[in-house]
């Protein structure tokens, strides 16, 4: 068994499909160890993505972020990892496979619904970033 950190964005809180996102999630065999409704700070939203602080869309990445509600949760299931990254289908919702959260609830290339870890380092990493022992069922 193995551990992701998923995040759902703020264009997907704000459109009301955390129900719906879940439900997808769940049904797809990943169960959910933890949860929690939040408003990032910029710093929290600067410090998560900062492998990509170099990168042209980063200050829009943050603002987007930081615009509203986050749902960010422990998922845990076989191969985790890899399982969300492929039901969340590719970062461009446009290009994303049919029956993947991106596609049926992403916007655009930024306002992309989710995140998953794409590493299990980075996924340990990410995990704590958010969540205390105490905090995980298991
Ligand atoms: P994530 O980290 O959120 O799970 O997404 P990812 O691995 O599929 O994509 P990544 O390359 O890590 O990008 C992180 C997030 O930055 C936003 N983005 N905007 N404007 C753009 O060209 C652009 N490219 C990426 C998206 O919100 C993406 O998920
Ligand atoms: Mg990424």
């Amino acid at each position: 068994m193995q551990k992701t950190l998923s995040i759902i964005k703020p264009d997907a809180v704000k459109a009301l499909y955390t129900g719906k996102i879940i439900d997808f999630i769940e049904n797809k065999g990943l169960q959910i160890v933890a949860k929690k409704k939040m408003v990032l700070t910029r710093k929290q939203a600067e410090s998560f993505y900062e492998v990509h602080k170099e990168k042209p869309f980063f200050s829009e990445l943050v603002d987007f972020m930081v615009s509203g509600p986050v749902v960010v949760q422990v998922l845990t299931g076989e191969n985790a990892i890899e399982h969300y990254r492929e039901i969340m289908g590719s970062t461009d919702p446009n290009m994303a496979e049919e029956d993947t959260i991106r596609k049926l609830y992403g916007k655009n290339i930024q306002c992309n619904a989710v995140h998953g870890s794409d590493s299990s380092e980075n996924a340990n990493t990410e995990i704590s970033f958010f969540f205390s022992k105490l905090e995980l069922i298991n």
